[in-house]
């Protein structure tokens, strides 16, 4: 398939799961990407398995705490693919997301650092790409969101506010700029099992039968059933599709 043939696209966290898929997909469908993370042995794995299986990727460090960085990765991106078409914004510090406790008791240093990853940070990009995408009267922009957003749940706060900010960028983002040929959307998802999750050792067989039976399906989510949504919706087959959040979660949140 080649859907994306030499489409110039910045995928930010993209050095593992959610973000490592995209690339490989979007790669797979002829897109020429830049691999950007806080990770760069990460991006750097990535990029190189995109290249030996015949496609084009680049890794780039990037904090999106750091708004230096963020300049300097997205100035990079566009000198080494000559433009942008897209990008996808995923990243997000899921490092403190077990300290992230309630209203009550969650440390401001915890809400601040989420904040300024997962959704600071993705201003912070947007503001950096937007001119690139501009300059052509056409792009894409992808956010990673999550079933968090509007789940209503008893932990994670913090999170849940980031991603729910993040799903108001995206439709200012989506209405500002709409016709001006800039398309964004979220992609929502639910409960996905990454290769990284499982090397942990964390996810018992337990807490795996319990996310399976909250999803009315026959399996957990990977990172390629999200890959394959931002792979729609960085085409021209997402041309049409504007300010829209996409829950991909095997049925578990329907709305
Ligand atoms: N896996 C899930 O079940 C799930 C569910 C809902 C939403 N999500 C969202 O999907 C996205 C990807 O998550 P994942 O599950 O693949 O986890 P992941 O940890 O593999 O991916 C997050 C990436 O962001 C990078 N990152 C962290 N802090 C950064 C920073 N300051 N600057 C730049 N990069 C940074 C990490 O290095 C990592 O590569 C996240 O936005 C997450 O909130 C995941």
């Amino acid at each position: 398939m080649s859907r994306l043939k030499g489409k110039r696209i910045i995928v930010v966290g993209a050095g593992s799961g959610i973000g490592a898929a995209t690339v490989r997909r979007l790669a797979g469908e002829g897109a020429r990407v830049c691999v950007a993370d806080i990770n760069t042995e990460g991006a750097n794995t990535v990029a190189q398995q995109v290249c030996e299986s015949g496609g084009e990727a680049y890794p780039i460090a990037i904090d999106l705490a750091d708004k230096r960085t963020v300049d300097e990765a997205v100035a990079f991106s566009v000198e080494r693919l000559g433009g942008l078409d897209g990008a996808h914004i995923n990243a997000a510090d899921l490092r403190v997301i077990m300290e992230d406790s309630d209203a009550e008791t969650v440390s401001l240093d915890i809400f601040d650092r989420t904040i300024d990853v997962n959704l600071k940070g993705h201003l912070l990009c947007t503001r950096a790409v937007l001119p690139h995408l501009l300059a052509n009267d056409s792009g894409a922009i992808v956010y990673t969101s999550s079933s968090a957003a509007d789940a209503g749940e008893p932990v994670r706060p913090s999170y849940a506010m980031s991603k729910s900010g993040l799903n108001a960028l995206m439709r200012h983002v989506a209405s500002c700029y709409g016709a001006r040929g800039i398309t964004a959307n979220s992609v929502a998802p639910g409960f996905v099992l990454t290769a990284e999750m499982e090397s942990s050792g964390h996810l018992t067989d337990d807490i795996k039968n319990y996310m399976l039976s909250r999803i009315p399906g026959t399996r957990l989510g990977s990172p390629d059933d999200i890959a394959g949504m931002v792979a729609m919706l960085l085409s021209e087959d997402g041309r049409w599709i504007n300010g829209q959040v996409f829950n991909v979660n095997g049925g578990a949140l329907m709305r």
